[in-house]
């Protein structure tokens, strides 16, 4: 006998409040049920061992956002939203000692399939981080978590908590001018669609309502308060430019739209 199949459930897109529970329940099954695909998609411009900010593709081992490479010998690092943890295992090949941190079992079982267990992993929110306090001397983040919180700040606090004193706090989130664009990749996304000063979060939820993913938005200005009210101090923020020799397309970032608009804002943070 041949069993139908039921056709697979399309999420709908809409905009409304979605909480930090909400929010952070909707990540983990989202990055649960789509990391192997982020992997096959991206892991070969991610590399297994490179530290990348974003689609553009700025190295790490370039802009020395997290301080001069030399610098990195014996630091204890926390990646937050780590994915498969290419970014730790390129500070691991730096000297430094890093811990790779993510909400999805999926992307962190990739992790291990890359390396078979070098870079210490912890499964775990952003939002309420599992260590001692002052435990790590730099934290840093290539779009993991931040942009998928309801609540910045309490992200931002946790992280100042588990630094030492002069620690750097680096992260990357989409650029927030691209929230007033459509997410394509070609010229339809060159139009301003929706209103940059609109907060509600954009949501995909399932027949029952539940949220299934969940992206917030803050203007460049709300990022730089939330960045100050979690006890930090902005010494730099980094808009990658659209590189000649990437052709490739992320998404909604192409070399079309990256040699008009930013596309990704890297936040450089330090606290007292
Ligand atoms: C766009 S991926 C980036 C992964 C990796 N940094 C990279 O560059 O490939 C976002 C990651 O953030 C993680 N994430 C989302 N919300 C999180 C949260 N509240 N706490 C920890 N990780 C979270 C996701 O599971 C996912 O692995």
């Amino acid at each position: 006998m041949i069993q139908e199949h039921e056709a697979e459930f399309e999420p709908a897109a809409t905009r409304r409040d979605a909480g930090d529970a909400e929010s952070s329940r909707a990540s983990r099954g989202w990055w649960d049920r789509n990391a192997d695909e982020y992997q096959t998609d991206h892991g070969a411009f991610l590399g297994d061992d490179r530290f990348v900010w974003g689609p553009e593709g700025l190295d790490e081992a370039d802009a020395a956002l997290l301080g001069p490479v030399e610098s990195l010998n014996g630091l204890d690092v926390l990646e937050i939203g780590a994915g498969a943890a290419q970014c730790s295992r390129w500070l691991a090949a730096q000297g430094a000692r890093p811990v790779a941190l993510d909400l999805s079992h999926r992307q962190l079982q990739h992790a291990l399939r890359i390396d078979g267990g070098e870079v210490p992993l912890v499964e775990a929110d952003a939002g309420a981080l599992p260590f001692a306090d002052g435990s790590f001397d730099l934290a840093c983040s290539a779009y993991g978590a931040v942009p998928f919180v309801a609540d910045p700040v309490r992200v931002f606090r946790e992280v100042r908590r588990v630094l030492r004193p002069g620690g750097r706090w680096v992260f990357s989130v989409t650029h927030p001018i691209r929230w007033a664009f459509p997410d394509e990749p070609g010229p339809e996304g060159l139009s301003v669609a929706a209103s940059y000063f609109d907060r509600t979060p954009y949501v995909e939820q399932d027949e029952a309502g539940q949220a299934v993913y969940v992206e917030h938005h803050r203007t460049l200005g709300d990022r730089v308060r939330d960045v100050v009210a979690g006890g930090f101090r902005l010494i730099d923020l980094v808009e990658p430019e659209w590189p000649a020799w990437n052709t490739q397309e992320w998404g909604g970032w192409s070399p079309l739209r990256g040699n008009l608009l930013p596309g990704t804002a890297i936040f450089v943070c330090e606290r007292d």
